[in-house]
C-alpha cells in the first residue's frame, strides 16, 4: 500500500466562477494544518486558469493540487476543441483523469484511446488518474474481474515501465451517481486484482494508488479508505459540498 491517500475531486460539469470561487475559499480554509493525505481537485478545463489564479492570492490552497477530467490523446495540432496535455501542464495541472466511464460511454472512448491519453499525460508530467469499471450487467454477468483487467492491460502495454507513474481509480459504473457504494470487501476484492495485475507489470506497483470511485460521500469514506488496497478516493457530487469534502480528506489520515 502507498504511504499517503490521495483524495481527489471530479466537479464534473459543474461550477461556475462565483460557485468555485466559494467552494476552494471554503476548501482552503477547512484543510488540516498538517497534511495528513494528498488532495486535489480536477476542475472543468476553462477553470483551471481560476485555480491557477486563486491559488496566487489565497497560500492555503497550496495543500490542494490542480487536475483536469480528460486529455486530449494528440500532443497538438488541427483537432478542433481539444486539449493538449502540454496545454494542461501550462495551467499547473498535476493530474489529469483519463477514461472516465462517462467519458467511454457518451464519447465512445475505446480502451486504445484511454491508452493513448494516458501516455499523452505521462510524457508532458501529468499523472494520469486511469479509471476503469465495469457495468451492472457485466458484473451481474460475472465479468468484473475481466473487464477491469482488460481495461488496465490496454494502458499497461502501452505505457511499459513508465507504468509506475500513474494512477488507477476503480469506478463500478453502477456506483456513480446513484447512491450505490461498493461495500469496502467489494471494493477491496477488485483493488487486489488490479495490485496483482500491476505487480506482474512493474517491481514498483506497491507505489501505484489505487483509488475507489462511486457515491464515496463523507459517511462511508472511513471504512472504504480503511481496505488494504483503496488508497484514496475519486469524488464526484461529494466533492462539491466543502464539509463532505473535508470530512473524506480527513477520513484520509494513514
Ligand atoms: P459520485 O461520487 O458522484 O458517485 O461520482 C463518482 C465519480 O464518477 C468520480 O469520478
Amino acid at each position: 500500500m502507498s504511504v499517503k491517500k490521495l483524495i481527489a475531486g471530479n466537479w464534473k460539469m459543474n461550477g461556475s466562477l462565483a460557485a468555485n470561487e466559494a467552494l476552494l475559499r471554503a476548501l482552503a480554509s477547512g484543510m488540516p494544518v498538517q497534511s495528513v493525505c494528498a488532495v486535489a481537485v480536477c476542475v472543468p478545463a476553462p477553470y483551471l486558469a481560476q485555480f491557477q489564479a486563486m491559488a496566487v492570492t489565497l497560500p492555503a490552497l497550496d495543500g490542494i493540487d490542480l487536475g483536469a477530467q480528460d486529455v486530449s490523446a494528440k500532443a497538438s495540432g488541427a483537432y478542433t476543441g481539444e486539449v493538449s496535455a502540454s496545454m494542461l501542464k501550462d495551467f499547473g495541472c498535476r493530474y489529469a483523469i483519463v477514461g472516465h466511464s462517462e467519458r467511454r460511454q457518451y464519447h465512445f472512448e475505446t480502451d486504445t484511446l484511454v491508452a493513448e491519453k494516458t501516455q499523452q499525460a505521462l510524457a508532458a508530467g501529468i499523472t494520469p488518474i486511469v479509471c476503469v469499471g465495469e457495468t451492472l450487467a457485466e458484473r451481474e454477468a460475472g465479468q468484473t474481474e475481466s473487464v477491469v483487467k482488460r481495461q488496465l492491460a490496454a494502458v499497461i502495454h502501452a505505457n511499459g515501465h513508465c507504468i509506475s507513474e500513474i494512477v488507477v481509480a476503480y469506478e463500478p459504473v453502477w456506483a456513480i451517481g446513484t447512491g450505490k457504494t461498493a461495500t469496502p470487501e467489494e471494493a477491496q476484492a477488485v483493488h487486489a486484482v488490479l495490485r496483482a495485475q500491476l505487480k506482474a507489470a512493474t517491481d514498483h506497483a506497491d507505489r501505484v494508488k489505487i483509488l475507489y470511485g462511486g457515491s464515496m460521500n463523507a459517511a462511508n469514506a472511513a471504512s472504504l479508505l480503511a481496505q488494504a488496497d483503496i488508497d484514496g478516493g475519486l469524488i464526484g457530487g461529494a466533492s462539491l459540498k466543502a464539509a463532505d469534502f473535508l470530512t473524506i480528506i480527513a477520513a484520509a489520515v494513514v
